[in-house]
């Protein structure tokens, strides 16, 4: 059964406005919502009349909410006051809504809680939301991964190398279709610990991820891939092109920003291919 909560509404004089907060906060409100000219309203949230403000205290017990109420109409006289019971919404569990599970190409990634609905005979990752970024679901991820796909499909067994590899979505999908040497870096702590017990998770072990700057990374790559900032990448050209041996994957660029990026690895040897697009955001495709 769902938890409900109580909500009173409180509409009056802009000036009784903090002296009702106080009253609310003393009669046992657990929390306040303050809606007046200072406030920025959320889209569809219903204003005050001009003049007035509104003040919504909220209670877990009704007999909490119904003295307060009292309380209130004998102080403010001039108040309108509605006691409304709201149905107790689960925010822990809102946000999981909000992830989208991705089918690219062979590649399907979502969240532990939609593996079941990842259609049969694709390869799967699971990817926990946390704080790295990389769930799948942003348009410069699964365009890198279509990348990956692609690229793994021609190339069985290439080495690839991942830079910027956030929760390590990329790398431990090229491991997963077959790549051989897998490295994958990133200058996030964070994302360097998520990106490994990733890698654990889906049962790709022998990645090598780490917080390592491009210069202590030895050897070349086959597929090299980075999908992180135009800046970024226009700042790390020289090391990123210097660890390419055949295919180079960006992303992170939004389409005002491809001549730029385009050019600093061009000026460094290598030939531009037909990349792809989503919305603002998109990929670009080297060759060396
Ligand atoms: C947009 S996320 C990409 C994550 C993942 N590769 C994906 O495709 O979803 C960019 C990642 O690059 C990392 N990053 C930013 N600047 C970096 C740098 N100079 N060197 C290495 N990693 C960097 C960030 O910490 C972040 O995890």
């Amino acid at each position: 059964m769902s938890q409900t909560y109580l909500s009173l509404t409180v509409e009056l004089p802009e000036e009784a406005s903090e002296a009702v907060q106080d009253l609310l906060h003393e009669s046992g409100a657990l929390g306040l919502e303050v809606r007046d000219r200072e406030a920025p309203l959320m889209p569809g949230v219903r204003g005050p009349n001009p003049g007035e403000a509104i003040i919504i205290g909220y209670f877990d017990e009704r007999d909490t909410a119904e003295s307060a109420r009292d309380e209130v109409a004998s102080s403010f006289p001039e108040a309108k006051l509605t006691l409304d019971e709201q149905p107790q919404q689960d925010w822990s569990n809102e946000w999981k809504s909000l992830i989208k599970s991705v089918h690219v190409g062979r590649l399907w990634v979502g969240p532990p809680w939609d593996k079941a609905n990842a259609p049969a005979g694709t390869v799967q990752l699971v990817i926990e939301p946390k704080m790295a970024f990389g769930t799948g679901d942003h348009p410069t991820t699964s365009l890198c991964l279509a990348a990956v796909d692609a690229y793994m499909a021609e190339h069985p067994g290439a080495a690839v190398l991942d830079v910027g590899t956030g929760t390590g979505v990329l790398a431990i999908a090229a491991k997963k279709l077959g790549a051989g040497r897998t490295v994958a870096t990133d200058n996030d702590p964070i994302s360097v610990e998520l990106a490994q017990e990733n890698q654990t998770e889906n049962g790709t072990p022998d990645i090598e991820v780490s917080g390592k700057e491009l210069t202590q990374v030895e050897g070349t790559f086959d597929l090299v891939l980075a999908n992180i900032l135009a800046n970024t990448l226009i700042e790390l050209a020289p090391l990123i092109v210097a660890k390419t041996k055949d295919r180079l994957v960006l992303a992170g660029v939004l389409s005002h920003q491809r001549a730029d990026v385009e050019a600093a690895y061009r000026n460094l040897g290598l030939t531009v291919l037909t990349g792809a697009t989503q919305g603002e955001w998109v990929r670009i495709d080297l060759q060396r």
